[in-house]
């Protein structure tokens, strides 16, 4: 008797932004002077609200009790700023469990999970874990979406289609139009989740969002995460908008206890506080900016990106992305390598403060004389 099946065997595990401890243990003594700073998973560097810091600190003392697994009160203030039924808001320990939650409930044996290639990995990791096949489809040119290519993998056994708008690592979009396309041409059938982590940072005037075309399609899954822009990604809280039927079928699935009350707590709390989105959002679009600026003066081009980082080519320089990342590393600069996404010549680069993205060029820059 085999000790796993052969899809767990299988499985590469997902590696994550180094954390800023194991590079202090790794670095030991040679930890620099000026400390290190971690521009790796697309994490908001201004932090949580103020508002969220208030409500974790409020709520600390119930912790002896389980909390609300129905997280009646957080599903009650995202049905209110959507403007939805509550019925139809589901709560998840970050989107990935979401993502993870949609194969477990709706994919069968002998059916299919698509998604474009370079994409978010945990969407081919939610398929492996169950033994289920994912299919990739091509990008375009320019690593854009090609929404031709993504039907044209269409089969009458695909179940599930992720799309990441915008995308990571690439931090490319689909554009209103290609996306109403999509949602009229794939079979009624399939569901598409539109997993919109990076929304509030989009900027093109042409970007759709999935929980206002609802009207255009039933089985239509979007996926929003308090872990970007809302700063919060150490409670891991994200949420579903999807047709009642769905939410209730995905209920069975979820773990009692999902997500902690200080993590609904907070996400209640940073959902009303506007203006630390607002700031976030308007650091990030002056500083990516000025980020893809000089970057590319360094001889590292980067793709547009309507998402909170940036993909460079760093082939053309003297390192190469992997020595330029291990160089990045002992000068206490944690990037995000994506050989593992199939992009070995690439970097994933988070925006982060204006002191912490000075520093990413500034060291960048000596590195590189
Ligand atoms: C596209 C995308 N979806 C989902 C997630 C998962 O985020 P979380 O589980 O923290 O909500 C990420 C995290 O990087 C992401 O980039």
């Amino acid at each position: 008797m085999k000790l796993v099946t052969d899809n767990i065997a299988g499985i590469a595990p997902y590696i994550p932004g180094k954390p800023l401890t194991e590079l202090a243990r790794e670095l030991g003594s040679k930890w620099p002077a000026e400390g290190a700073i971690k521009l790796a998973s697309n994490e908001n560097p201004l932090g949580p609200s103020p508002k969220a810091r208030a409500a974790v600190a409020a709520i600390l003392d119930n912790q002896n009790l389980y909390p609300d697994g129905a997280a009646f009160y957080l599903r009650q203030a995202v049905a209110k700023h959507h403007q939805v039924p509550e019925s139809d808001v589901l709560v998840g320990a970050g989107s990935n469990e979401l993502i993870n939650m949609v194969a477990q409930t709706f994919v069968g044996p002998d059916e299919e999970v698509l998604a474009p290639v370079y994409s978010f990995l945990c969407y081919r990791l939610a398929c492996e874990i169950l033994g289920r096949r994912f299919v990739p489809a091509p990008l375009g040119a320019d690593y854009q979406y090609d929404v031709d290519a993504i039907l044209a993998k269409v089969t009458p056994r695909t179940k599930v289609l992720f799309i990441a708008n915008p995308n990571n690592p690439t931090g490319a979009y689909m554009n209103k139009s290609d996306f109403e396309t999509l949602l009229a041409r794939v079979p009624s059938e399939v569901i598409v989740v539109v997993d919109e982590a990076y929304f509030e940072y989009a900027r093109a005037a042409d970007y759709p969002s999935a929980v206002a075309s609802r009207g255009l399609r039933e089985r239509l899954v979007s996926l929003r995460t308090f872990s970007k822009v809302y700063g919060l990604a150490g409670l891991r809280v994200g949420y579903a908008v999807m047709p009642a039927e769905l939410v209730g079928l995905m209920n069975r699935v979820r773990m009692p206890f999902n997500t902690s009350a200080v993590g609904q707590a907070a996400a209640e709390a940073a959902l009303g506080d506007s203006e630390h989105v607002n700031k976030s959002v308007a650091l990030n679009a002056r500083e990516l900016e000025a980020m893809v600026r000089d970057l590319g003066a360094l001889g590292i081009p980067a793709l547009p990106s309507q998402g909170n980082f940036i993909l460079v080519d760093a082939s053309g320089t003297k390192l190469g992305a992997a020595g330029l990342n291990e160089a990045l590393l002992h000068r206490g600069v944690i990037v995000r390598p994506v050989a593992n996404y199939g992009l070995p010549k690439h970097l994933r680069i988070t925006i982060g403060t204006e002191a912490e993205n000075a520093r990413l060029k500034r060291t960048v820059g000596e590195l590189l004389k």
